[in-house]
Formats: structure tokens, sequence, C-alpha cells
């Protein structure tokens, strides 16, 4: 690409970024009055209409869609206003996956912790968990003291794990399994979507105290004998014994290179010969010099939550299987939101 374009197209990033923290607010803003929803059932919605439906005085909706506008997710036509097709799929639907989730996820708790990003990497340590209660080290083990935040953070995964999921289930094959250990399983999501697909296999979904209780909050009793919980901590509470494959989605980018030999380490051990290791989540690309997903993902853990992780590339998954013992290790890369599945088998039957 000649230069002069590559400027151009690197300005005009600059551009989207250096304004992008207001923008983003004004989408949240958007979501949570109920305008792209609103938009969606009434395409062409008047000035006067979107006034009324969203209690917005006139100069402030007025702003409103002037910051809207200007992102190109939504457009005036003629006298109305109308959803573009990216703010009809993302930002209309109301649904446990719905983006607004995601989005006011972000505004609660990643980017006010962001303010802080200059002093957590010069102090090496996610400084920002200091606007959270309690005394522990990292941010999920605090959620507990904070019910609320807790329940704005796990909406926000859940949509998140949704959006991101049909790599996984378009790529992992468990009909031969009988027993998926989900290590870091969150509120549950990735097993019941799971569990759905394959009705013979049973899931553990292994998880903080709090959250297996958020996780049984939400169990659907159809799902309940196949899904079951196993409260604890991942560095001083065993695993269970018989499980014949285990998947960590989402999870092992939370720790550290050496946090991560020991939890291979101990997944390994947790299954007999035979068994299968998956790995799913967040990689690096481009010897980590591309991926906005993955580099926000890396900010947040080391300035809020852990102070370590970040979004490794697949390599650095294969060569952590490997040293703990496992064959057959592979990958396959390229899967939405900058994801990979990489897997290994135990060795010895
Ligand atoms: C990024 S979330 C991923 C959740 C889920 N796998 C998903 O994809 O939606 C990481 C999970 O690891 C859990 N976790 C972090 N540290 C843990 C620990 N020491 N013991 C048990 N769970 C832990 C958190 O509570 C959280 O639910």
């Amino acid at each position: 690409m000649p230069q002069s374009h590559d400027r151009s197209r690197l300005l005009d990033r600059f551009h989207t970024i250096v304004n992008g923290p207001a923008l983003f607010n004004a989408l949240v803003a958007g979501a949570e009055l109920g305008l792209f929803e609103h938009l969606s059932r009434h395409p062409e919605a008047r000035f006067k209409e979107l006034c009324e439906t969203t209690g917005v005085p006139a100069h402030q909706l007025r702003v409103l869609l002037f910051a809207l506008c200007s992102t190109g997710l939504v457009r005036r036509e003629g006298e109305g206003y109308v959803n573009s097709d990216v703010a009809e799929e993302l930002l209309a639907p109301q649904g446990e996956d719905s983006w607004r989730h995601i989005l006011v996820g972000w505004q609660r708790i990643y980017y006010p912790a962001f303010t802080r990003t200059t002093e957590a990497l010069k102090a090496g340590t996610n400084t920002a968990i200091a606007d959270y209660p309690g005394t522990e080290p990292t941010f999920y083990q605090r959620l507990a003291h904070s019910p609320e935040v807790e329940s704005v953070f796990h909406a926000a995964m859940t949509a998140f794990t949704l959006r991101s999921l049909p790599g996984l289930l378009d790529h992992l094959d468990l009909s031969e399994v009988r027993h998926v250990l989900d290590v870091g399983g969150g509120d549950g999501t990735t097993s019941k979507r799971l569990a759905e697909k394959y009705p013979d296999c049973r899931f553990t979904v292994f998880d903080t105290p709090s959250v297996a209780e958020l996780a049984d909050r939400s169990m659907p009793a159809e799902l309940g004998e196949r899904v079951a919980l196993c409260p604890g901590d991942l560095f001083s509470d065993p695993f269970p014994q018989d499980v014949d494959c285990v998947l960590f989605s989402h999870c092992l980018e939370v720790f550290s290179p050496e946090q991560i030999g020991y939890l291979m380490d101990k997944a390994f051990d947790a299954l007999a010969p035979g068994g299968r290791i998956h790995l799913y989540g967040f990689t690096a690309m481009d010897d980590e010099q591309t991926g906005m997903y993955g580099a926000r993902l890396s900010l947040y853990l080391n300035v809020l939550a852990t102070g370590s992780g970040m979004s490794y590339p697949a390599d650095d998954y294969e060569r952590w299987l490997t040293h703990a013992g496992f064959t057959g290790v592979g990958s396959v890369t390229g899967l939405p939101y900058e994801h990979t599945l990489t897997s290994g088998t135990k060795p010895g039957e």
C-alpha cells in the first residue's frame, strides 16, 4: 500500500480513537434509552416521536442524535432516523447476547479503571483494584463483595461469550466425550450451550463460590442434571478426577505464564489417558502487532483484573500444552473476535 494511503488510513483511525470515548458513551446512552430498539421497530421515526419515547429534552436529543449519526451507526433519512445494519444487528436486540450488556459492563467497569493505566503499568500491578472493596488481590475475588457490580460484569461476559461462542461450537467435537470440566466457567453460559448440543455429555463448571451461586440461579431445570457446579479456587482446591475432557474458555488469559503452567499440570493430572484438553479464547496475532480486542483485554487484566496475563499468541498455548505432556497439540486460528482453539491429548491410551 502506498505510504500516503497508509497515512490517511492511520489518520482516520487516530481521529476515531481520540473521539472514541465520547462516542462510546453516546452509544451506551442510545442503548440505555432504548433508541436503537425503537428505531428497529419504527424505522424512520421522527424526532418528536424519539423525544417522547426516550424522555430526553429536544436540545439534548439533538446532541445525542448528532453524535450517533457521526458514528454512522444511525442515519437521518428525510424527516426520520434509521438504524444502520450494524446497529440493527448488534445494538437493537434485547436478549442475553445483546451488545448493550457488553457496552454497559465496559462503561461501568473497564473504562473507569483505564484512567489508571499509566500508574498501573509503571507500578507493575493492578492498582485500579483499589476502587473496589475487599483485600483480595484479584478483581474476580473482590467482586464477591459487590453483588450489583458482579451481576453487571457477568451480564457483559455472558453477552460476549455468546457472541464469540460460534467459533467454539463449530470446531469443538465432544461426540466421544462423557464428562467435561469447564475451568473458570463463569456463570455456565458455555457449558449450557454445549450441553444443549451434546445431550449425552455432562459438564462440571468450576469457578469461585459467588460465581457458582450466580450460575446456579440461571441454570435451566432441564439442564440441572447434566451441568454441575463445583465452587472453589483454581489454585487451592482440587479438580474433579473423573473427567475425560478439560476446557479452559476465556480463562487462561487472566493468568501469568507460571500460573498457566501450574494449571496445565493440574489439568493433565485430572485427565485419564486419552483425555482431551481444549483452550479457547483471545490470542495476539502478527507477533503481537494486531488485535484490538486482545489489546483492550490485556490492558484490563493488567490495570484492574489480576495485574498479570494477556491475550497470548497461539504459539505460547501450544508450548505450554506440550511442556505439560500433552501430544497432538494444534490450533484452529482466525476464529471470530480474534479467537483461537488450541487442543491436545493426554497420551497413554
Ligand atoms: C473471563 S472469565 C471467563 C468465564 C467463562 N469461561 C466465559 O467464557 O464466559 C474468567 C473466570 O475465571 C474465574 N476465576 C478467576 N480466578 C479464579 C480462581 N482463582 N478460582 C476459580 N475461578 C477463578 C472468574 O470468576 C471468571 O468467572
